[in-house]
């Protein structure tokens, strides 16, 4: 198998072509390893594992309040992100479509999210 299928198979694999948010979590610390499979295990119940990714980032340079977690393409950052708060996130943002707020410190989209009227 050459190196161009490998990647297919990843991209498949990872269901890149149907992700709508990638989700980035800090495990620089046992908490932060530990909410891996919390948001795992609410994305499974909120039947969006074909459209939301989750990542592991060793470190965003924050290195307080977390664990940090930051969610794309809104450029959403999150800090002190419990179980609890990722099942809501979960929920409330990736599902919904509204961040929670009490847990925002920060946003900052790379680009501009394209809005349905824009497109329309
Ligand atoms: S250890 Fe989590 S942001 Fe640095």
């Amino acid at each position: 198998m050459g190196r161009r299928d490998k990647l297919l198979r990843k991209v498949a694999k990872r269901r890149l072509a149907s992700m709508q948010r990638h989700v980035l979590i800090c495990v620089d610390d046992d908490c932060g390893r530990k909410l891996l499979k919390h948001f795992r295990k609410a994305i499974d119940t909120a039947g969006l594992r074909a459209t939301a990714s989750l990542t592991k980032v060793q470190c965003f340079g924050i290195c307080t309040s977390g664990p940090i977690v930051v969610v794309y393409p809104e450029g959403t950052w999150y800090a002190g992100v419990t179980p609890a708060v990722a099942h809501k996130i979960v929920e409330e943002h990736l599902r919904d479509g509204r961040p929670l707020d009490s847990h925002v410190f920060h946003r900052n989209p790379l680009c501009p999210v394209r809005r349905v009227a824009d497109s329309a």
